[in-house]
């Protein structure tokens, strides 16, 4: 029986490349291609696919469930790795993952390929979500061991064997989009010293060109994810798409960092994500307000395990379900409205509100309406610091 593998395709250099070289090597390829909001022409990536000779292509539009099941968990567990990356890439991996292990299972394939390199994490990430859904498939990562070392080797060999790749001149930086932001790396960008120039970011303008004054917007909360903006309920990529410009018309969302790559490398890295940054800004606002402190507190900690279980590439493992468990239990409440401004790259919170606030005026007014006891705080403090009064004998040696 021929060998037959599922490719994950995107329709540019490398993987066109793939699908010749693993035909070269007796493989039957089918690729497959995901619509996780990308904005590339799927269409004529599958052409270009048939083309070169798989023998099969698949599209699927995933945008749904990618919001639903990866992007929406993102934004109640406040999902932002290092302080600064809100993990577009690192989220869309496992669904692409997922959706090779199911088209294998239906072509009876016994293999899958993506094009990653062996430098990155998002080799890790499908890696490690295929050995999780189905422990039987084996996994080719043909740039991982193929003879080419430069693209321009890549080039030829693309001539050579006449796959319909587009020759425009080499582009400057290497992007990859998606619905919830899009990650920038490579070119002059590798040298962390150097300011971005302005032509590698894709959606946002710059802070100096954003309107000089400020956009008010109210967005609400249903238990933990965004459902309007200023009272208007939003189908939930129609939101994102609407807060995507506007936040990148107001320049928000860039980040310029370095990372810590699983692999051991730190790497330069510019992402853009408007519509991420004012969710996370207003979600987490929405959370100081209706979570109790202990929860709260507790909550940040997981929230941090859960974006490093997210970057790593452990989507689908048992502690990261279970974490599920404990993040859906604190979103019970988190439904409200908050409210932001955009301003020349910043937003923002200036206002919150919810039914479900813990906030008490009459607690805490310094007006006449107090209702607080302060001759409380008395007996509290002193059995508080009682403890300590023997941490000071102890220090004494008394
Ligand atoms: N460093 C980011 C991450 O690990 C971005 C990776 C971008 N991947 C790509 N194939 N261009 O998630």
């Amino acid at each position: 029986m021929k060998k037959k593998v599922v490719l994950a395709y995107s329709g540019g250099l490398d993987t066109s490349c793939i699908v010749y070289w693993l035909k070269e090597r007796g493989y039957d390829v089918v690729a497959f291609l995901a619509d996780l909001g990308q904005q590339e022409d799927l269409r004529a990536a599958k052409e270009r696919a048939l083309k070169i000779g798989a023998s099969n292509v698949y599209i699927a539009d995933v945008r749904e469930e990618f919001i639903h099941n990866f992007i929406y968990p993102a934004i109640k567990a406040n999902a932002v790795y290092e302080g600064r990356y809100l993990l577009a890439t690192a989220l869309g991996r496992p669904l692409i993952a997922k959706y090779l292990v199911e088209t294998a299972h239906r072509e009876k394939a016994q293999y899958i390929a993506h094009g990653c390199t062996g430098k990155g994490n998002d080799q890790v990430r499908i890696e490690i979500t295929a050995n999780i859904l189905d422990p039987r498939l084996e996994i080719l990562a043909p740039v991982r061991e193929w003879e080419f070392t430069s693209r321009e080797e890549e080039i030829e060999y693309a001539k050579e064997k006449k796959i319909p790749i587009e020759v425009t001149k080499k582009k400057p930086y290497s992007l990859d989009k998606n619905l919830w932001g899009i990650s920038i790396e490579c070119g002059i960008l590798e040298d962390p010293y150097v300011q971005p120039p302005e032509d590698a970011y894709q959606v946002t303008v710059s802070p100096e060109k954003a309107p000089a004054k400020p956009q008010y917007l109210v967005l609400g909360f249903e238990k933990g994810v965004p459902v309007s903006i200023d009272g208007r309920a939003y189908k939930p990529q129609d939101l994102l798409e609407t807060l995507n410009k506007l936040g990148g018309a107001h320049g928000i969302g860039r980040t310029d960092m370095v990372e810590n790559r699983l692999v051991g490398i730190k790497s330069r890295e510019v992402y853009e994500a408007p519509a991420g940054w004012i969710i996370h800004t207003a979600h987490r606002e929405l959370e100081s307000l209706v979570l109790d402190r202990e929860a709260s507190h507790f909550k940040q900690g997981i929230d941090a395990k859960y974006a490093e279980l997210i970057y790593n590439g452990f989507w689908y493992s048992p502690l990261k379900h279970a974490l599920d468990g404990f993040i859906n239990a604190t979103q019970k409440f988190v439904s409200g409205d908050v409210r932001l401004k955009l301003y020349k790259g910043s937003c923002v919170c200036v206002g919150r509100r919810s039914a479900h606030s813990l906030y008490s005026k009459a607690l805490a007014t310094y007006t006449k309406e107090d209702i607080f006891d302060q001759k409380l705080a008395a007996g509290f403090i002193k059995i508080l610091g009682m403890p300590y009064k023997q941490v000071a004998r102890q220090a004494r040696g008394k």
